[in-house]
């Protein structure tokens, strides 16, 4: 894999970066991702680059002004002091500025159709291709697949920072190695946990496992809640005793890592146990690594990120990172 932390050593002012970043927010003050973004942008404009900023927001079908990137703009100035043009069309030419965002790629469809003319049309516009965006790395669409492959690419700092973290931490855990996985959607972990289950010590499993039983794999290293909180029966959170046994394995594990909350945590009625586990884990002396937009969010609204190992941008392509799946976006740059 090529790596803009080597690129970044070579003389690059007058150029320009075609950056593929992860801005899927839903409102700025959900900040990890923007914060994230910053060192590579900063690298880049220090070293006389100009950017182009490339991101989708949410799940359009069409232009929607709901789902524009401009929200962004103004994090962006602040923390850059630099003004930031919004490109609304993809230009012929840049106009005069050193730092522009286009507009949601969504809004074409050839986006997340891979469309080959759309990637060829977007490299017109930059001398070369930064990804930094690890967490849209598992969708093939033209700025992640094609667009590499027309232009020399490279992995930004975050991107690197995740696979060498994500990668390093499952290779070689220090043991215990506890997962725990919630969220809504169950059947999304099964690859994740069954891949990491050989290395695991211990998996906890969020009140979400309850309400899709039969697809939990069997083995003796999986724990589901003993006792919950329901409605419409529906488990929607754990209970006490949960809480006390899963607070007990995160004490004892010198390896954590957590996708998902525990329950329907932004109805307060049901956050408990995700915001007990969260704490939890910010005493412990395990290594932690949280991943996924509702468990990261809990973290920063619970001002703990600074007590958490490792915080990622990834939803779905951290869990498919830890599933052993091969990301074609990381694909794309070597
Ligand atoms: C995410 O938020 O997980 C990524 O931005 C990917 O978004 P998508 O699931 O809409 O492709």
């Amino acid at each position: 894999m090529r790596r803009l932390s080597d690129l970044i050593k070579k003389k690059l002012a007058g150029q320009v970066c075609l950056l593929r970043t992860d801005f899927n927010i839903e409102t700025p003050e959900d900040s990890l991702r923007l914060e994230a973004s910053l060192p590579t942008i900063k690298a880049l404009l220090k070293k006389g680059v100009k950017i182009v900023i490339l991101s989708h927001r949410g799940r359009p079908v069409k232009p929607e002004m709901a789902l524009s990137l401009k929200i962004v703009i103004p994090f962006l100035e602040k923390q850059l002091k630099q003004r930031t043009v919004l490109l609304k069309n993809i230009p012929g030419k840049l106009p005069a500025g050193k730092l522009f965002l286009l507009e949601n790629l969504r809004f074409w469809s050839g986006e997340e159709k891979n469309d080959s003319a759309f990637a060829q049309t977007l490299s017109r516009l930059g001398d070369f291709y930064v990804n930094d965006a690890f967490a849209v790395s598992h969708r093939k669409n033209a700025s992640v697949t094609s667009l590499p492959r027309l232009l020399p690419s490279y992995a930004g700092f975050l991107l690197e920072k995740e696979i060498k973290t994500l990668s390093h931490t499952m290779r070689n855990p220090k043991k215990p190695l506890l997962l725990i996985f919630g969220g809504s959607k169950v059947s999304d972990k099964i690859p994740a946990i069954k891949n990491l289950l050989p290395k695991a010590n211990k998996v906890l499993l969020g009140s979400s496992c309850l309400n899709k039983q039969n697809l939990i794999p069997k083995s003796k290293k999986i724990i589901k809640p003993k006792d919950w909180l329901s409605q419409d029966s529906l488990a929607l959170d754990i209970g006490p005793l949960a809480v006390k046994a899963y607070i007990e394995e995160i004490g004892k594990a010198k390896t954590i890592i957590w996708n998902g909350p525990l329950g329907k945590f932004e109805d307060p009625k049901f956050a408990a146990g995700s915001i007990a586990v969260a704490k939890a884990i910010s005493q412990s002396r395990a290594f932690s690594i949280i991943g996924g937009g509702e468990t990261t969010q809990l973290i920063l609204k619970l001002k703990l990120k600074n007590k958490i190992g490792f915080l990622s941008t990834g939803g779905g392509a951290m869990l498919e990172f830890l599933a052993g799946k091969k990301l074609p976006g990381i694909l794309a740059l070597n």
